[in-house]
């Protein structure tokens, strides 16, 4: 396999993104309560449209980016995936002419950005692209190094049957980096085997609201969910709200 890069992710789960995950339920409703009046917001890396198409049927105009042709032909084919703006691009550059109420990255994905620096330049990028008062809203898993045994290395089972759909991962971390390069396999219903890469490099919830302040951003809230319930140490995810300053 290649080196990862910025289409890896869209070229390997395109085909199954939309059987494995489901469209967004909790997410639709912060949001919407983020997005200003008249309701306006920009998803960074917007793939399939999980998060985008429910919120735009809420009544927010979306505008999306994504560097993955596959994961935007898969927004495309479904209704009102058409009228969606997308930009063609990384999203740590965040490269629009106009500023947002919200900019929003949800599911894991500022760790799709493979160095410290450019998830700093991604904050940065973010916070040129706010209106002043406007937020960004990020969600990601916290953490959690006692997952790997000694080795740095981890194989862990999310469910196995002989006859059923089942998925297991097998992941290598390099606590230098903050990188976990991870295969997961997954059986699909109608038997046959696939392997997914995904390459991370993770981030502190507290490293975060450093580059936040560097992008003259401010933490406004953190929650476990979206459903605002509380975060505490035993959080395995969060939802962080920065706020650009009014002035
Ligand atoms: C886990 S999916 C999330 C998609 C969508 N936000 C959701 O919640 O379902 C990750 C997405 O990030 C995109 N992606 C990964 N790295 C990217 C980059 N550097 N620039 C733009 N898109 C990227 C992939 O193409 C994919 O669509």
């Amino acid at each position: 396999m290649s080196e990862y890069d910025t289409g890896t992710f869209g070229e390997f789960w395109a085909p199954y993104y939309d059987d494995i995950f489901e469209e967004a339920a909790f997410e639709v409703g912060l949001l919407r309560e983020f997005a200003g009046d008249p309701p306006r917001a920009l998803e960074l890396a917007i793939g399939s449209g999980r998060v985008a198409l429910p919120l735009s049927q809420a009544g927010v105009e979306v505008t999306g980016i994504d560097i993955s042709d596959e994961m935007i032909s898969l927004l495309r084919a479904k209704p009102g995936g058409e009228a969606i703006e997308v930009i063609v691009g990384d999203f740590a550059d965040v490269g629009v002419d106009e500023t947002f109420p919200l900019v929003y990255l949800p599911f894991n994905t500022l760790f799709a950005l493979m160095t410290q620096e450019r998830q700093v330049e991604c904050f940065h990028n973010v916070g040129e692209a706010l209106e002043p008062g406007g937020r960004f809203v990020l969600d990601t898993f916290v953490p959690d190094l006692r997952r790997f045994d000694h080795n740095n290395t981890r194989m862990g089972v999310s469910s196995i049957s002989s006859n059923e759909a089942h998925a297991y991962e097998v992941s290598i971390h390099d606590p230098l980096t903050q990188k976990v390069v991870s295969h997961q396999v997954r059986r699909l219903e109608d038997g046959s085997t696939v392997v997914l890469p995904v390459t991370v490099r993770y981030a502190w919830p507290s490293e975060m609201d450093l580059m936040a302040r560097l992008a003259g951003l401010q933490l406004e809230h953190r929650w476990a969910w979206y459903d605002k319930r509380a975060y505490t140490e035993k959080a395995g995810q969060h939802v962080s709200v920065y706020r650009k300053p009014s002035q």
